[in-house]
């Protein structure tokens, strides 16, 4: 995927990101640069604790970085100030946070509409499709208690698409799930971006699971290693 002719779609340049944690200064970013194809797959990993969300946050426009640029579709996310970056993350970028973050009182289906237009008929098919997608046509008025993790995953995933966004962040999408369950939700991530040619950055710490994109790239001392 990383021949000379695709069109970047996603580019950080130089991103730093400090904590301060009591009286010491912890550097989580030093200077990281990526550049992601249209269409691309990237799996990124690293140990626990070596900036794995702080990265993808700050790619996904959630995270506003000390230091740096993050362009992306050919626009720079963090100028502008927090309204332009909101507006741009709610419909271009989809996002699957770690742990599902499904809102308990809604069912399948509303969490689903959420992000969209709520109420809107159209939203409401299109987030019928996306859960039929996924497998859970017969679950759609179920609420997330009532679906076990790799289901609320499915949900949260269904959710992440419904304003059909150009790229898709997963952090740790298969963390609290065992590894046949993990593996097929990796598999329908894949099968997702594809199928809509969708630009994906995935984060995980399973090894394995990060052979399957199209380019792993590794966080170590807050640096990006191939
Ligand atoms: N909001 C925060 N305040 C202070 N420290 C943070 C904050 N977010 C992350 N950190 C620290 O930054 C480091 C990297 O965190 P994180 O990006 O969550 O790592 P990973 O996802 O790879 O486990 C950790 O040492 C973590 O404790
Ligand atoms: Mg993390």
């Amino acid at each position: 995927m990383e021949n000379s002719g695709a069109e970047i779609h996603l580019r950080a340049q130089d991103v730093r990101r400090s904590f301060r944690i009591g009286g010491r200064r912890i550097e989580v970013l030093r200077g990281v640069s990526l550049e992601v194809a249209r269409g691309e797959a990237v799996f990124l990993c690293g140990a626990s604790g070596s900036g794995k969300s702080t990265l993808l946050y700050t790619l996904a426009g959630l995270e506003r970085p000390e230091s740096g640029s993050v362009w992306f579709e050919g626009a720079t996310l963090y100028a502008g100030g927090d309204s332009r970056a909101a507006a741009v993350r709610n419909q271009r970028i989809g996002f699957v946070f770690q742990g599902y973050f499904l809102l308990p009182e809604l069912t399948a289906l509303e969490n689903v509409c959420l992000p969209a237009l709520i109420g809107s008929r159209a939203a409401q098919s299109q987030a019928a499709a996306l859960l039929e997608r996924v497998g859970l046509a017969d679950r759609l008025h179920h609420l997330p208690a009532e679906l076990s993790g790799g289901e609320q995953q499915r949900v949260a995933l269904a959710r992440s698409l419904i304003n059909d966004p150009g790229i898709l962040f997963a952090d740790e999408p298969t963390g609290n799930l065992d590894s046949r369950t993990g593996e097929g939700i990796v598999e329908l991530l894949l099968a997702l971006v594809r199928e809509n040619r969708k630009t994906l950055v995935v984060v995980t710490h399973d090894a394995v699971l990060a052979g399957r994109g199209d380019r792993r790239l590794e966080i170590r001392d807050g640096l990006l290693a191939g």
